[in-house]
């Protein structure tokens, strides 16, 4: 059994290559469809053709509105076959289109232990806030920002002389390990969602 996955990338795309990586290490049970960007700059996109994976980009300023954005992207990830999606580093809140279209099948990676600092620049927020300790949450996708049922987190200490670029490759280095053990649950169907609460069900 293998999923068909899509990701969704923005920029630099070190999530996507820790997905590529277990996934070419055999850790992961997917497919990778393909690799979808809403920048035609994103160095992600460089890895995924690098690992000949298929790319494609989608301009969200060539739509009239998030709607009509969030419907290409339907018809492009349906294309593809796509039955799981993951956003690494996708900066745009998706339209409840795409939601719709993948219930409970899309999954996000935030650098903060959600629901605490939410939105853009998490590290400088949970810096600013002065918490002792921080991380990351990997969580379904719903129709908000941050906000769905969280499947995995991974705390990291928040140190004195940390600057937001110590904490964030702190931070990044746990969602490294994190994302894609997150992928292998949702792919090999052990998530459960029962109201906010994800219950990760037993390997079979
Ligand atoms: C990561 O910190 C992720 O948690 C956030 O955006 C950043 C993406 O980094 N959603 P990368 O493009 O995967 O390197």
């Amino acid at each position: 059994m293998t999923a068909n996955l899509a990701v969704l990338v923005s920029g630099r795309g070190t999530n996507l290559q820790a997905i590529i990586d277990a996934w070419e290490a055999g850790e992961l049970p997917v497919n990778i469809v393909g690799v979808l960007s809403d920048n035609p700059g994103a160095k992600a996109l460089e890895r995924a053709s690098a690992h000949g994976l298929r790319t494609a980009v989608l301009v969200a300023a060539s739509y009239p509105d998030r709607r009509a954005y969030g419907e290409a992207v339907v018809g492009l990830l349906e294309s593809w076959g796509t039955e799981i999606v993951a956003l690494a580093g996708f900066m745009r809140l998706l339209d409840p289109v795409v939601i719709r279209a993948f219930p409970g099948r899309i999954l996000n990676i935030h650098p903060s232990l959600l629901p605490a600092f939410p939105g853009l620049h998490a590290q400088r927020q949970a810096l600013e806030y002065g918490v002792r300790v921080s991380g990351c949450t990997v969580h379904l996708v719903d129709e908000g920002m941050d906000t769905g049922p969280i499947v995995l987190q991974a705390a990291v200490p928040v140190l004195p002389e940390d600057t937001e670029e110590t904490l964030a490759a702190r931070i990044l280095k746990e969602e490294h390990r994190l994302y894609p053990e997150a992928i292998r649950l949702l792919a090999t169907g052990r998530l459960k969602v029962e109201g906010r609460r994800v219950i990760i069900l037993p390997e079979r």
